[in-house]
């Protein structure tokens, strides 16, 4: 369903701040895929983590979800018999719309509601056994973080997990460069030219704002998780499991 992104391919004169708009809704699946290192293999994880914690009776939460690739990959480790309810965020509604035609065409099997809730604004959750954020918290502004995070944790039950998926910063400045590096190589291989890389390098510069790995473990224990471990990390990309 989704086009090859050309978003960056042709100079841009003014290169505007990035967007989750329509013309991005209509490649991300395929930005995804050439952007974000071992993106199947990561959905693939969360889908068997969220698994282990899904409890019958209870809402799982994707707080970001686009283009619903994670309601996909949730839904297919599900047992069958288990009774959760899908709820979907995201502050753009083109990504809704392709989340829902996406749902619709896969005949996804479980109850699920899609909602446009930018969380800068605050967010609501309640009764979840599992919550995913996954390359998200880097967009919300660093003064909101901490109020999200928190929200998480208090909509969360007892023994709820959090799965946070996010692009970080290395600890010190030099691997920071060695990771940067070796991921717009990955991006070279994935088909994209210099001038995509750059262009797109610099739209997103005001716009995602990465920690570092352990400034985000740091920020989940300060909100109350007990327990926090790294289940994915490639360079300058990690997973983060939490435990409430
Ligand atoms: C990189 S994408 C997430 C990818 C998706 N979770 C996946 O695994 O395929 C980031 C998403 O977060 C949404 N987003 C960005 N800032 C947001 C905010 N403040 N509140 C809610 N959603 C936001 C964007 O619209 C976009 O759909």
């Amino acid at each position: 369903m989704s086009e090859t992104d050309k978003l960056f391919a042709e100079t841009r004169v003014r290169n505007e701040d990035f967007t989750f708009g329509k013309d991005t809704a209509a490649v991300f699946d395929d930005m995804l895929d050439r952007s974000v290192p071992f993106y199947a293999e990561i959905q693939r994880m969360l889908g068997e983590l969220s698994a282990d914690f899904a409890v019958d009776g209870t809402a799982i939460f994707d707080l970001g979800c686009s283009t619903a690739n994670t309601f996909l990959a949730v839904g297919a480790m599900l047992r069958p018999e288990l009774n959760v309810r899908f709820v979907g965020l995201d502050s753009s509604e083109d990504m809704l719309r392709r989340a829902e035609q996406k749902l619709v065409a896969t005949r996804f099997p479980w109850s699920y509601t899609l909602a446009h809730q930018d969380m800068n604004d605050g967010l609501q959750i309640e009764n979840a056994s599992v919550a995913l954020m996954v390359l998200t918290l880097q967009f919300v502004r660093p003064l909101n973080r901490e109020a999200v995070v928190s929200s998480v944790y208090r909509g969360l039950n007892h023994n709820g997990c959090f799965l946070l998926v996010e692009k970080v910063l290395g600890e010190h400045s030099t691997f920071n460069r060695l990771f940067i590096d070796h991921y717009y190589e990955m991006k070279r291989r994935k088909g994209y030219s210099d001038l995509e890389i750059s262009q797109k390098r610099e739209a997103l510069e005001n716009v995602l704002i990465p920690y570092r790995l352990e400034e985000n473990k740091r920020l989940l224990r300060h909100v109350g998780f007990q327990h926090v471990d790294v289940f994915f990390k490639w360079y300058n990309f990690c997973g983060i499991i939490a435990i409430k």
